[in-house]
């Protein structure tokens, strides 16, 4: 069972610079590096990936932190703002002036987020990230927009982002964690301390948002009646569909296009990494990996503890209703 820290405690603990993540970061890279472990990589998970040689796999490898980071981001500038800014305006919210506090900072420590991973990105490769340009991976395709558009235009009635904003906060912790834990990849050496050191900072203010969602949720989501509850529900699921199926055109796949673009004697095999990577949909070790207990074990007690996820499993394979 989990315990939430009081709205006061967590502000209490955001004014201590200590406990907060650093901005403007010295932030050095070392090419010859990985970047993250590899099973935090889609190809990991196909048959082509040990088939690859070790210089194709460290590019990839590096391309794919970068796309990482730019996922974070997209989450911190594109939905928590969206999100967040409609619910302070709820009764529930305006009534907990400390839950209000918490969430305002929230929103502010999210934009400092993004500045340093984007800012990790430009140190890594300067030609993809040129000053003023922070996207390369996930400049948004219209679906994307489009749900994004529509958590904002629902958030005040229907919020069920905030149980995929739990989760994705969570397991971006959980990556910095086995950052940390691991550093030594398992064939491609070490993984590099410039681009782990960004992440470890990244985990200090997420450690106290997961209690701020955890309250937004129970303010937000768990005080509406039934037939409320139940469609947010319904939502958040046809949500996860969109995040778990890879598709062409999709941010996977355009960094095997470019790691194709910069190692071109990969060409030949470029149509064979799309369609093992359209293939993952099907794979049960990928679909874990992006949603399981051991990432996120307290998004995973919010929803054990919510009725109406009952059936959430089918959408979110990793999911084991206890
Ligand atoms: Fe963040
Ligand atoms: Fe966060």
């Amino acid at each position: 069972m989990n315990r939430w820290l009081s709205a006061d405690h967590i502000n209490r603990l955001a004014a201590d610079p200590v406990r907060c993540t650093r901005s403007e970061l010295a932030v050095k890279v070392d090419s010859r590096h990985p970047f993250v472990p590899e099973d935090y990589t889609q190809l990991y998970f196909t048959p082509v990936y040990a088939t690859l040689g070790f210089e194709h796999r460290l590019r990839y490898n590096q391309l794919f932190g970068l796309r990482i980071n730019e996922y974070i981001m997209m989450l911190e500038a594109d939905l928590v703002e969206r999100l967040l800014t409609p619910l302070l305006r709820q009764p529930r919210i305006i009534a907990d002036a400390a839950l209000g506090q918490a969430m305002l900072t929230m929103i502010e420590e999210e934009k400092r987020h993004c500045a340093n991973f984007a800012a990790l990105n430009r140190a890594c490769r300067p030609d993809l990230y040129p000053p003023g340009e922070d996207r390369f991976f996930s400049r948004l395709p219209i679906w994307t927009k489009a749900m994004f558009w529509s958590v904002g235009a629902l958030a005040g009635r229907l919020p069920f982002a905030l149980w995929f904003l739990m989760a994705m906060e969570e397991s971006s912790m959980a990556l910095a964690r086995d950052m940390n834990r691991r550093p030594e990849t398992e064939t491609l050496g070490r993984l590099d301390p410039g681009f782990v050191a960004v992440h470890r900072e990244h985990m200090k203010d997420e450690s106290r948002h997961l209690h701020i969602d955890a309250h937004m949720i129970a303010a937000c989501i768990g005080t509406g009646g039934q037939t409320r509850r139940a469609l947010n529900a319904r939502l958040f699921q046809f949500m996860l569909g969109g995040v778990t199926h890879l598709t062409r055109s999709g941010s996977g796949a355009m960094v095997v296009r470019q790691l194709v673009r910069e190692m071109p004697e990969l060409a030949p095999r470029e149509e064979e990494m799309i369609q093992a990577l359209l293939a993952l949909k099907h794979s049960k070790p990928f679909q874990e990996s992006l949603f399981n207990r051991r990432i996120m074990p307290k998004a995973f007690s919010v929803f054990d503890g919510t009725p109406e996820l009952g059936r959430l499993g089918e959408k979110m394979v990793g999911y084991d209703r206890r």
